[in-house]
């Protein structure tokens, strides 16, 4: 290749944050990005007075609900390193795209609400990084208010997630009693002032704890006589740091502070650099494909068409796994099996989206697709022709019967239902014996249904009506061969067949995928759908 790009990997961190709403993502990434200088002002990223520019507002359902629908990218500098954060739709109902996104990063952050602790939402997408093995980090938010008990916060870290955890920094009281934290690593206490809601500087002051009269002067004699305590109990219970076990998943640090006020969020930030790692290798067909050592390659984790409405655009998001980009360069697109120059290649931001000429290992790219990119594709050097490991399915949890109001518009319909579907966005069912005619479409999230209803609305000009159904849980039949007209299960059961034309069954509950398992020998069933 002639330059040394292996550099420029080395110093990228990509990451997603992952939280419950309102545990605070949205503003520990400002903050993020305030210290990596891209905005000069905290609250610009994701504003509401911005949000005429924001990438995410491309759908009106967003501004209506004044959410983000859409996962977007935001690339800064600190401290020599190049930081790539994927951004996680914040709001109660996500989609497939939030899993995807996950598949796309390195590593993981976690925002915790230290008054609420682990909610329903972190636990489903940590699930997703435990099965990848990232690395995990938590940052423990909100302790200028009133915690949980710290020891407890841990403990249900563990237990709920399954996962040890290391705090790398401990809290010294919470709420109007907060005082700061104790840096476990360099044993000294960083002293927290209210910065007004982080609208000016705050003044810490570093103090080492074995300075005791200092340090009881800067806590009082009660809380640092309570913090000194915890320290030797801390030592004692919790796991000792292990890079290795961080970087394989099993381990996750754990910081606390206060993302509102800007406290912590620092520290957080240069221990989480040291520790995260750059682009590993990816496994391929192949085997593993080491992001240095090997030319440019990239898979698909993500379609959004439409992004433009006044353009009409199908946008392809691809995650650099390996070698540099260079956008005057052909490529091999392995899945069409053509070689081919990537058509407008650019880096989407938060508030803009700029040309790339050049991007590497870890970095994002959005690209024009003519549809031809399906997600889970490859792309790699022209002489190469190797596959990266798919992207699984995630199995929808609410479905829902279509009806379309007007019969005449048959057509617009089947081609809208069906390319929002190729987008991953929602996942559509027959009945057995039936056609298009009756449709069923799951979803991971409900918000989808409403996003399928406008985009059907405004992009197709179909109007459709959605009859919730009771189902939560799908398995395909493994068995090639089964009668299924034979199969008995409990009354609430449906057969269906996805649009591969693989048979499955629908569910209300756990107990009826037990009793038709029972009810009938041999077979077998899945959670996941076949390629
Ligand atoms: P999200 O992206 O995870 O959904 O959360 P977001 O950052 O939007 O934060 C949710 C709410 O919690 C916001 O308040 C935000 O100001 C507040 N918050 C975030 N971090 C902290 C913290 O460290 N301490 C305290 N006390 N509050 C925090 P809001 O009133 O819902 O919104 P806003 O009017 O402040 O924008």
């Amino acid at each position: 290749m002639g330059i040394d790009y292996t550099q420029e990997i080395h110093r990228r961190r990509t990451f997603a944050i992952i939280s419950h709403p309102d545990a605070g993502k949205t503003t520990l990434t400002e903050k993020f990005l305030l210290y990596g200088g891209a905005i000069n002002l905290a609250g610009s990223v994701k504003g509401k007075a911005t949000a005429r520019h924001a990438v995410s507002d491309w759908m009106e359902i967003e501004k209506e609900r004044g959410i983000s629908v859409t996962s977007s990218v935001l690339q800064f500098e600190y401290g020599g390193y190049c930081i790539n954060i994927l951004d996680t739709p914040g709001h109660q109902d996500f989609s497939e795209d939030t899993y995807r996104t996950l598949m796309a990063a390195d590593s993981a952050v976690m925002v915790i609400d230290a008054s609420k602790g682990v909610e329903a939402q972190t636990r489903k997408l940590f699930k997703v990084c435990v099965m990848r093995k990232i690395p995990i980090f938590t940052f423990i938010n909100k302790l200028d208010r009133d915690a949980n008990d710290t020891f407890e916060l841990l403990d249900e870290i563990e237990k709920e997630l399954g996962i040890a955890t290391c705090p790398v920094n401990w809290p010294i009281g919470c709420g109007k009693g907060f005082k700061g934290v104790y840096d476990r690593k360099r044993e000294c206490i960083i002293t927290y002032e209210d910065t007004q809601k982080g609208t000016r500087e705050g003044e810490s002051r570093e103090i080492p704890v074995s300075q005791e009269g200092q340090a009881a002067a800067a806590l009082g004699e009660e809380a640092f006589a309570r913090l000194q305590e915890e320290i030797e109990l801390l030592d004692g219970a919790s796991a000792e740091f292990d890079l290795e076990q961080v970087q394989s998943g099993i381990l996750t640090p754990v910081f606390f502070g206060s993302a509102l006020t800007n406290f912590g969020v620092e520290i957080f930030l240069k221990y989480f650099l040291e520790m995260a790692t750059p682009p590993l290798p990816r496994r391929a067909d192949v085997g593993l494909i080491d992001p240095a050592e090997r030319g440019f390659s990239a898979f698909v984790f993500k379609i959004q068409a439409n992004m433009n409405r006044a353009h009409r655009d199908r946008i392809a998001f691809m995650r650099i796994c390996s070698g540099r980009f260079d956008a005057g360069e052909e490529v091999r697109h392995v899945q069409g099996n053509k070689v081919m120059r990537l058509s407008q290649p650019q880096q989407i931001m938060a508030s803009d989206r700029k040309v790339v000429e050049e991007a590497y290992a870890g970095d994002i790219i959005g690209v024009f697709d003519p549809g031809i990119f399906s997600i889970g594709d490859t792309v790699c050097m022209p002489k190469e022709h190797f596959t990266y490991e798919g992207i699984p399915t995630f199995a929808p949890e609410h479905f829902a019967r279509v009806r379309q109001m007007d019969t005449m518009k048959r057509k617009q319909f089947v081609k809208g239902i069906n390319q929002i579907a190729q987008e991953g966005a929602i996942q559509i069912f027959q009945e057995l014996s039936a056609g298009m005619e009756e449709i069923i479409v799951g979803v991971v999230g409900v918000l989808q249904f409403d996003v399928l209803k406008y985009r059907l609305e405004n992009e197709y000009n179909v109007e459709i009506r959605l009859e919730n159904l009771p189902y939560e849980h799908i398995r395909w039949i493994e068995n090639r061969d089964l009668d299924l007209d034979a199969l008995t299960g409990t009354s609430d059961m449906k057969k269906v067949k996805d649009m591969k034309g693989n048979p499955l069954l629908l569910f209300v509950n756990a107990w009826s995928v037990g009793m038709t398992i029972d009810r009938n020998e041999g077979l077998v069933l899945s959670e996941f759908g076949r390629d």
